[in-house]
């Protein structure tokens, strides 16, 4: 049975994308200074780390995560049992953008991919309410969104002018009070439903 340790440090070994460990802070911070976050939804699994530590923050949190990739879903359920959280984390084996559910969120994590964001964005909002928050990683996508230059792989640069795009149309987004965290994670943003 593997601890939350044990569980990070493998993610990372097997090259495992899972969110950078400020980035997790961050997250788990947001939610302890919000307690009326309760219902989560997480677009974007991988092995269920991030998952697990936004249900550690508080009892009262139930999460469901959606995960195109069934070895991540298989890794996934079974971290969540080790950790005790089957009752609270539900791992959903779908495409995000497919995923379909009445239940309304109070935060809704988008960690999936990057040139899906705005369509995730769009599909569930009809999931969220007035004060749902809304929070993206991976918009700096390793500094290549301010720097091109940093990578010299086309299909790369085009998927950092996809993110590019979408960050800025979510930060004049009138729908949302948005503010964006360039040091945070890969690059946060935080979007709160008006
Ligand atoms: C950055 S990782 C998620 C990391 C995780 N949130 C964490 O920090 O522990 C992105 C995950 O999204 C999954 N993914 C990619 N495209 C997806 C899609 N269309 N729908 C759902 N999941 C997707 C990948 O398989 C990968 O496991």
């Amino acid at each position: 049975m593997k601890s939350l340790k044990d569980i990070h440090d493998a993610a990372r070994a097997d090259g495992i994308p899972i969110m950078k460990d400020d980035g997790i802070e961050f997250l788990k911070q947001y939610i302890k200074e919000h307690p009326e976050i309760q219902k989560i939804l997480e677009i974007g699994t991988a092995v269920g780390y991030s998952a697990i530590q936004m249900a550690s923050v508080r009892e009262d949190i139930v999460i469901d995560t959606v995960e195109i990739d069934p070895v991540c879903v298989t890794a996934a359920i079974q971290n969540i049992s080790d950790q005790h959280l089957s009752d609270r984390i539900y791992v959903h084996h779908c495409d995000g953008a497919d995923y379909v559910t009445m239940a309304v969120y109070d935060l809704i994590f988008i960690d999936a991919a990057k040139s899906q964001y705005g369509r995730y964005l769009e599909h569930y909002m009809d999931n969220s309410h007035e004060g749902t928050v809304f929070i993206f990683d991976n918009l700096a996508f390793h500094g290549i969104v301010d720097n091109n230059e940093l990578s010299q792989n086309r299909s790369t640069v085009q998927m950092a002018h996809k993110i590019l795009k979408f960050r800025n149309d979510l930060l004049k987004d009138e729908r949302f009070d948005a503010i964006y965290y360039p040091d945070k994670g890969d690059g946060i943003a935080v979007a709160v439903r008006k």
